[in-house]
């Protein structure tokens, strides 16, 4: 039998965020967002997701129920062989919810009812002691936790002292840099990667990724996944779900191994 040598090489994992499918949906249904004709639907957009090459699905259940309903989550669970990243604010609500829905991983976010998106990482320094039961309370059940931080090293230290075992780095900073600012953005999240990873922590990041800027989101060493949402549904309305998550897949196959 022939000597075979297998090179297992680590791509770079693209996490989809459907939310912004159920925020098209909830614009027309939602008060019937279970409706056989509420369209578009979360679950057909994530098996599409699944056929462009999807690592998994993110979503956020927020606590004013904006886009993603509960139900959306147990069927996309129940129904797409992919893992799942549940995004949720640091709550006993959302916590009850991930025990009920077990997904693979979950991102403990900030959450303020009056923005329009996640709009900072979450402060674990202030909120170290309660952040620490909330984590060791989901690692119990079974699930992976990722604590999603602004690019700053007192926050990392922080994130690791949780015994969290990820971080998502918040890229909105470099995603709205201006010619000015975009070095110093590259740089705070190039010294957070390196200090996530040397304290042994999987490094993500999100926030703000498209598909121009990514190119410099692959410059950040040690990066193990992305999570990406609005640019590929907006850029799923004109080529198709599928189509948008190839094509960022393979911007994102020039990542160093
Ligand atoms: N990661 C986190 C923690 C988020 O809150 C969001 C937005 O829901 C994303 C990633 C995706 O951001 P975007 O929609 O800008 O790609």
């Amino acid at each position: 039998m022939p000597f075979e040598v297998l090179w297992i090489r680590m791509s770079l994992l693209l996490g989809v965020n459907i939310d912004h499918v159920a925020t098209l949906r909830q614009a027309r249904y939602a008060k019937t967002p279970d409706s056989p004709h509420a369209e578009p639907c979360v679950v057909a957009a994530g098996h599409d997701a699944l056929a462009g090459g999807a690592d998994s699905l993110t979503l956020h259940v927020r606590g004013d129920r904006r886009h993603m309903q509960e139900a959306d989550a147990l069927r996309i669970r129940a129904e797409i062989p992919l893992p799942l990243n549940l995004e949720m604010g640091v709550t006993g609500e959302m916590v009850g919810m991930a025990l009920k829905l077990k997904p693979d991983f979950v991102c403990l976010v900030p959450e303020a009812r009056m923005e329009i998106t996640t709009e900072g990482g979450l402060d674990v320094l202030a909120g170290l002691a309660n952040i620490r039961t909330v984590v060791a309370c989901l690692q119990n059940a079974g699930i992976k936790v990722s604590l999603f931080v602004d690019p700053d090293l007192k926050q990392i230290a922080a994130a690791a002292a949780t015994r969290a075992q990820m971080i998502e780095l918040h890229t909105g900073g470099l995603s709205n840099a201006s010619d000015d600012t975009v070095a110093t953005e590259m740089s705070r999240l190039i010294d957070a990667a390196m200090a996530g990873h040397a304290a042994g922590l999987q490094v993500n990041a999100g926030h703000g990724i498209n598909y121009t800027n990514i190119t410099r989101i692959l410059t950040i060493p040690h990066l193990a996944e992305l999570n990406i949402g609005h640019s590929i549904v907006a850029r799923a309305v004109r080529v198709g779900m599928t189509a948008a998550v190839r094509e960022m897949k393979d911007l994102m196959a020039d990542y160093p191994a």
